[in-house]
């Protein structure tokens, strides 16, 4: 969406089914959140130092969790500019279209575990950052 804000982002609390013997967290279609999920994708043995992301989608809404460990991501509306960490398995934090996103600092051994609402489109894809300032209309 070209006027999402990054103040649309939503670190969203999941719920958590405790017991001594482990914890269940479960991600139901049309009840945690606002989209239906077709795609699950996940990143996992990062090296140390690398960066994921630096893209925008035009269409696809993300929740994004992290599996196991921790990293940060970097939010962008084109005037605004946010940095999340996450590193709890309960939490997702709700990404809207229309964002620039990158992702750093993981941890070693971190899953970033992400809820998509299309199947993969490279056509979806921003992948330069001054396409995206262009597509969000701003400073022309
Ligand atoms: P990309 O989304 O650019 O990775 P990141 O943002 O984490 O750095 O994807 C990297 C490559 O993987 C790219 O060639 C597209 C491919 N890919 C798929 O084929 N399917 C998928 O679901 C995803 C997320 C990526």
């Amino acid at each position: 969406m070209k006027g999402s804000r990054v103040s649309d982002c939503r670190l969203m609390e999941l719920p958590k089914i405790h017991s001594l013997a482990g914890n269940i967290t479960s991600i139901n279609n049309g009840q945690e959140i606002p989209f239906t999920i077709q795609r699950v994708y996940y990143l996992y043995d990062v090296p140390g130092g690398e960066a994921r992301g630096a893209h925008a989608h035009r269409v696809l809404q993300q929740l994004i969790v992290a599996g196991s460990g921790g990293f940060d991501i970097i939010l962008q509306d084109g005037l605004d500019k946010i940095t999340i960490h996450l590193a709890r398995p309960y939490q997702g934090l709700y990404v809207p279209s229309g964002l620039w996103r990158e992702l750093d600092n993981f941890s070693s051994g971190a899953i970033c575990l992400v809820m998509a609402s299309t199947l993969y489109a490279e056509e979806d894809y921003i992948r330069s950052f001054q396409d995206f300032v262009q597509y969000k209309e701003i400073g022309q």
